[in-house]
């Protein structure tokens, strides 16, 4: 069951709820097998661009926006959409997020965080079956091109969970989010993910969209060692430092937040993070400064 509940079926919950989850195994299986075949066709326009008039990716930028057309939209063969339509069976339409219960959004996350995961999950930092396999074989040109085609998604945010979390658990989430905790050096997770948590350049994450169960799941994670970033692993540090039960109250905090639109990240900070990252590349890896 263990092994379920990481493909999104925990072991918890009604049977009623169990089957339902296990039926969108079933479909992300089936997801995984038809992404596998997808992604074996090897990206002629990966090769050289000027060559290929089927090659849609879009102009790569910083900000993330919406398709320009139906092509890059539709699922021409050999655009970019069409072998990256399997990842969106489990990741929603274009990796919008899916209403699943753990698949997370990644449409408009920055492209450089995007890539750090699809490099990890192939090289071993951050095990997860399905990724592993799928992206074993692939360059890193290809992940590179993955990731900058998600990240210049712009699809609406699905309708927020409710959330059973009592309000005293759901304000002590808003006061970590919002301003940390200083007396533990725990800076406000809002420093390094946005004002509005819609994430920031170059390569830290918006934290809306995400299912409580995965947001648990990847403290989780951090806790044990198996989700790794390059060193300084601020998101280890942060892990660390909460309690199961502080965890849990963020978990549901932010999976319960609405999203008006689908903002891009903010732009990269002037100064250094309040803790150093090392997923950050160049001077906003951060040096510590006072949380
Ligand atoms: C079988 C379902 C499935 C398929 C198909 C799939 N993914 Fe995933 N993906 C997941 C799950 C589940 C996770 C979360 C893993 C974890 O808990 O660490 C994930 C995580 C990710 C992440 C990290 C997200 C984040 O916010 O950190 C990225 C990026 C990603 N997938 C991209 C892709 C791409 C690109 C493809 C297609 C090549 C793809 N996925 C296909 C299920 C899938
Ligand atoms: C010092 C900067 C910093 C602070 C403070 C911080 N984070 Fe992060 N966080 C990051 C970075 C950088 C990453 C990306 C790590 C990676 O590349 O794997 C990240 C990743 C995450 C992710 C993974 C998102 C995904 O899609 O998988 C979650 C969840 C998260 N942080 C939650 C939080 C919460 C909750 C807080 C506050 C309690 C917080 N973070 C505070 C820098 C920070």
């Amino acid at each position: 069951m263990t092994r379920l509940r990481r493909w999104g079926c925990p072991d918890t919950g009604r049977l009623e709820k169990r089957q339902q989850r296990c039926a969108s195994l079933a479909a992300a299986l089936a997801g995984m097998l038809a992404a596998l075949l997808a992604l074996a066709c090897p990206p002629a326009a990966a090769q050289d661009p000027r060559i290929d008039p089927d090659h849609a990716l879009p102009v790569l930028s910083d900000t993330p926006r919406p398709p320009a057309s139906d092509d890059e939209r539709g699922l021409r063969a050999g655009t970019m959409a069409a072998r990256l339509a399997a990842c969106t069976g489990c990741h929603g339409a274009l990796g919008g997020g899916s209403a699943d219960g753990y698949f997370p959004r990644i449409a408009g996350k920055p492209a450089e965080y995007l890539y750090n995961q699809l490099t990890g999950f192939r090289d071993g930092l951050r095990p997860y079956r399905a990724m592993e396999v799928l992206l074993a074989h692939q360059s890193d040109a290809y992940l590179r091109e993955m990731a900058q085609w998600f990240s210049a998604q712009a699809p609406a945010y699905l309708a927020p969970r409710s959330t059973a979390a009592p309000s005293q658990a759901l304000m002590v989430a808003r006061e970590l989010v919002l301003r940390g905790d200083a007396s533990r050096g725990l800076p406000a997770c809002v420093a390094c993910h946005g004002a509005a948590l819609t994430g920031v350049l170059p390569a830290s994450p918006g934290l809306i969209g995400l299912p409580h169960d995965y947001i648990a799941a990847q403290f989780g994670a951090w806790r044990t060692g198996t989700r790794r970033a390059l060193a300084p692993d601020c998101m280890a540090d942060i892990a660390a430092k909460l309690r199961p039960d502080e965890v849990a109250a963020v978990s549901a905090w932010l999976s319960s937040q609405r999203m008006a639109g689908a903002p891009p990240p903010e732009p990269a900070p002037e100064g250094k993070l309040p803790m150093a990252c090392g997923s950050q590349p160049g001077p906003h890896a951060g040096a510590g400064g006072q949380p």
